[in-house]
């Protein structure tokens, strides 16, 4: 086995770090010889209150160890403030972990305006907001390592999560981009889907369960996507309880109804729809599909595209 996966001169902000997944993962780059920002808000898990006590008492266990750590207690909403933290004290930042979450469970039609709203802006707009004021400093450095977390709830759906399972696919999309806006300046950005007993959890799973799911199985991962060494961005893994597995999406070769110019009708996509929804020698995809279209256009003689310059989104887009 190679040398030790070290943190030595790298500061890492690790969000919602005062307890379950984010302690675990602040002690390990700790540990590790990461400078550690331990934000935390201190709230309940349904976004009431603020504490310091959170952050404080892992920003204890850090320094009792040797390590270094320092509390922020903002909310991820004050992402501004978070990365502050980070440069002010140890005079950069290198490592953004968006951990920080709560719930408010309901099903769909008992969800309110304040349960959707308060789920979009902890997860995603939080994120967003923390990452966008780490980015610059990241880019200016040529270097920097992202996690975003995201939820099976998100993925695959769960009944009684709604909000929680919108923003959590939300921030896959963020990561997705972000890990292509990135590429240039070495910023890698990942996702993961943990599972862990913590106070979140609590609410949905039996006490053993909770005690055996430690949150501690959930970090080497984490770090690793976190080290100057990782070889991937914009990929996405589900984890827990030690078990580690990356996941992606599978297109089906589908099929091309089209014929000459004129256009597809319903019943003949009914009576296609086996063809469309076989997944034999399915596609692995990892970008958008215009450009397949284009070529399939431009193959089929009828009907080439008119346009004869094609510029990317990336051209037009001012970086
Ligand atoms: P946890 O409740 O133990 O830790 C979350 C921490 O975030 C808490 O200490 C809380 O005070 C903090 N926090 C909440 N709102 C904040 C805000 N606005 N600003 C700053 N800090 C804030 O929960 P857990 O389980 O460790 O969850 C961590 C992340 O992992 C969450 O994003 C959660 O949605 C996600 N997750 C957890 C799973 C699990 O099985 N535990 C499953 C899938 C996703």
């Amino acid at each position: 086995m190679a040398g030790q996966l070290r943190f030595d001169g790298r500061v890492a902000l690790v969000t919602g770090a005062g307890n379950g997944l984010g302690k675990a993962y602040a002690l390990a780059l700790a540990e590790r010889g990461a400078a550690v920002v331990v934000n935390d808000l201190g709230g309940d898990i349904k976004g009431g209150g603020k504490s310091s006590k959170a952050a404080d008492t892992v920003v204890s266990e850090i320094r009792s160890k040797g390590g270094k750590a320092v509390a922020n207690y903002d909310s991820v909403e004050e992402g501004e403030k978070l990365v502050q933290t980070a440069l002010e004290n140890f005079g950069r930042i290198d490592i953004v972990i968006n951990n920080a979450g709560i719930l408010r469970d309901k099903s769909f039609p008992r969800i309110s305006d304040d349960d959707w709203d308060i789920i979009q802006r902890v997860h995603l707009r939080g994120s967003f907001l923390v990452t966008r004021a780490a980015w610059p400093h990241l880019r200016k450095q040529n270097y920097g390592r992202i996690i975003m977390t995201s939820s099976t709830s998100g993925l695959y759906g769960n009944f009684g999560q709604a909000n929680y399972a919108a923003a959590k696919m939300g921030l896959l999309g963020l990561s997705n981009t972000l890990s292509k806006e990135g590429e240039k300046n070495n910023i890698i950005c990942n996702t993961i889907a943990p599972v862990a007993g913590s106070r979140l959890t609590q609410t949905v799973m039996p006490q053993e369960l909770v005690d055996a799911l430690k949150p501690e199985y959930v970090a080497p991962l984490v770090v690793y996507l976190c080290h100057e060494s990782c070889p991937v961005s914009g990929k996405l893994f589900e984890l827990g309880a030690g078990w580690f597995s990356q996941t992606r999406f599978e297109r089906a070769k589908g099929a091309l109804l089209r014929e000459g110019n004129d256009f597809v009708k319903p019943e003949e996509v009914r009576d296609n729809w086996e063809k469309i929804t076989d997944f034999t020698n399915s596609d692995k995809p990892t970008t958008g599909n215009t450009e397949f279209l284009a070529t399939l256009l431009s193959s089929s003689k009828e009907e080439a595209p008119k346009q004869t310059e094609k510029r990317s989104l990336k051209e037009n887009i001012q970086s």
